[in-house]
This record gives structure tokens, sequence and C-alpha cells, in this order.
């Protein structure tokens, strides 16, 4: 009886913890392309954020920041296929609908603001497309050149 007591007394904050945690927050509702924000927040947590850092400020040695960024790649021609063939996003050990789930979440959480308004989110046939090719030593001119085509592109389009 004791022991009933207690197992309830410490079960009930537990449960109230799993249920906060599992929530959507409101503003991941209903992002284009992303059928679960759960699992892609989970996702994040575990496969990107260990570089990319929680809030996607990345740091300023060899982890790029995504925040108020990341979209941008969206608005040069080859960002997009750049997107789904950078090493982390590319080999990362999810299969290719959980993948563009994330990918499509990772662009609106961190970089709303430059996503264009005719985006068209990932699906998992593109980016299991992309994904068959990632790019190795090539990544680096290839992302400056991308990078370099930001300067001619503002925001929204
Ligand atoms: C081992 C560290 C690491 C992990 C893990 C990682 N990334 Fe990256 N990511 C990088 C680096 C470094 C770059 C810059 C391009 C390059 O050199 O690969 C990059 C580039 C990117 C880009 C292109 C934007 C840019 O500024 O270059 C996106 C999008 C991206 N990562 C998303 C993700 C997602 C989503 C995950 C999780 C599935 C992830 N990354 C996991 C290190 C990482």
């Amino acid at each position: 009886m004791t022991f009933g007591r207690l197992a309830l007394v410490t079960a009930a904050p537990l449960g109230l913890a799993l249920a906060a945690s599992a929530a959507v927050r409101a503003d991941e509702a209903a992002i284009p392309g992303v059928r679960d924000a759960y699992q892609a927040r989970t996702d994040y947590q575990l496969k990107c954020q260990g570089c990319h850092r929680p809030d996607g400020s990345g740091d300023d040695r060899s982890n790029p920041p995504m925040k108020g960024t990341v979209a941008r790649f969206l608005t040069v021609l080859g960002g997009r296929e750049f997107i789904g063939r950078v090493p982390g996003v590319a080999t990362v050990d999810l299969p290719d609908d959980r993948l563009a789930n994330l990918v499509n979440w990772t662009l609106f959480r961190f970089d709303p603001a430059h996503v264009p308004q005719d985006f068209q989110p990932y699906t998992a046939e593109e980016i299991g497309r992309l994904r068959q090719n990632p790019l190795r030593l090539e990544r680096a001119a290839t992302r400056a050149r991308l990078v370099a085509g930001f300067a001619k592109t503002h925001g929204r389009q």
C-alpha cells in the first residue's frame, strides 16, 4: 500500500513532464513539408545540434550558423541541391521521409524570413536522390560560391 502511494506520487510529475515535452509548439504546428514537427525536433536534437547547436547558431570555427541564414541557400542557383548533399544531411542515418521532414523543419525553424514564397518543400524522393551524391572535398568551394551569391538576393523574393 505504501509502495503504491509512493509510485503514484512519483509517476504524476513524470507524466506531466513527458506530456509537455511531447507537445508540438504552436509555431511548428503547420510547417510546409513537415508532417511531424515533434519527430523533426527530436531528430535535430539527436543528429544535428551537436554541431549546429540547439538554437542553430553554430560556431565561428567549423560549423556554420543556420539561424537567420540557412534558407538563403534556397535563393541561389544550386543551393537547393547543396542542402540535400552536404555530408551532415546526406549521410545521416535517417530514412528519406524523416530526413525530408527534418530538412523542411530546419529551414522554417531557423530561417523563416529567407524561405522563398514559392518554396516547394523537399519530398522524400528528392532528398533520396540528392543524398545519393554527397559532397566531398569540393563542398567548401561550392559553399563559398553559393554564399557569394547571397549578397545579390534580399530576403523573400
Ligand atoms: C559533424 C558536424 C555536423 C553535423 C552532425 C551536421 N552538420 Fe550540417 N553542416 C556542418 C558543416 C561543417 C557544414 C558546412 C558544409 C560542410 O563543410 O559540410 C554544414 C552545412 C549544413 C547545411 C548547409 C548550410 C550551410 O551553411 O552550409 C545544412 C542545411 C545543414 N548542415 C543541416 C544539417 C542537418 C539537418 C543536420 C542533421 C541531420 C546536420 N546538418 C548535421 C556540420 C554538421
